[in-house]
């Protein structure tokens, strides 16, 4: 625990409706006082934008697994210098969406090429010793989250992979979390969206209190 701040990360397959929590959990947090930082990979930085459209955008450029895993580590070393530390060290709370553990799930679970000893070892590279306080992770059933995209015909890159492969990305999260209880806290995202929000507003609470986090006097 090396900063001032609380960061705190977002995980879950494709449709898990992480995205819109996070920016209500932000909204509500902020409501009450506390200075929050909203952020996600890859594009985070202006760099990560250009690389985040090379990731997602470029169908053509045959990227290779070990390439796609580090340009989503350029992506990282560059949000963690730029955004994520002096947000940390300026004591902001920090959503993130998606993270490390995206890397591990999709590059590692997902598409099973790259051992998980050296992605991890990569990571920590790219990221020197910055994990998330809490990690949460929206979880549900593959096909769920597939019929919830709202526009499912424009699916990007990364989510016209096969449905096996989502849902050894979903295994994947499920063993990362078990393997690492006190950072992960699983939701089951097929509860109505309010519940999952509640949830996640009672773990956000309980774990600024926890870090000695208070609101700031407007
Ligand atoms: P995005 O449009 O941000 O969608 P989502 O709402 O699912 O977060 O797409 C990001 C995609 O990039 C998503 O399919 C997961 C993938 N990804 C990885 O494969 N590895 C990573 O390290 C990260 C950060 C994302």
């Amino acid at each position: 625990m090396t900063h001032a701040g609380v960061f705190i990360t977002f995980e879950g397959p494709e449709g898990s409706g992480k995205t819109t929590q996070l920016r209500a959990l932000a909204d509500f947090l902020a409501g009450q006082g506390y200075p929050v930082r909203v952020t996600r990979e890859p594009g985070g930085t202006p760099l990560g934008q250009d690389i985040r459209a090379l990731l997602l955008e470029r169908h053509d450029l045959g990227i290779v697994p070990r390439a796609e895993v580090l340009l989503f580590l350029a992506d990282r070393a560059q949000h963690v210098a730029q955004v994520l530390r002096p947000a940390l060290q300026n004591g902001q709370v920090v959503l993130c969406d998606r993270y490390a553990d995206s890397t591990l799930a999709y590059q590692g679970y997902g598409h099973g090429e790259i051992p998980l000893d050296e992605l991890r070892a990569a990571i920590e590279f790219a990221v020197q010793g910055l994990w998330p306080d809490r990690t949460f992770l929206l979880d549900l059933p593959v096909e769920q989250g597939f019929r919830r995209l709202t526009n499912p015909g424009a699916k990007d890159r990364l989510e016209n992979q096969a449905l096996a492969f989502h849902r050894r990305v979903r295994q994947g999260y499920l063993a990362l979390a078990r393997a690492e209880p006190h950072r992960w806290t699983v939701l089951d995202a097929t509860q109505p969206w309010d519940a999952v929000q509640r949830a996640l507003r009672e773990h956000t609470l309980a774990l600024l209190q926890q870090r000695g986090l208070r609101p700031r006097p407007r």
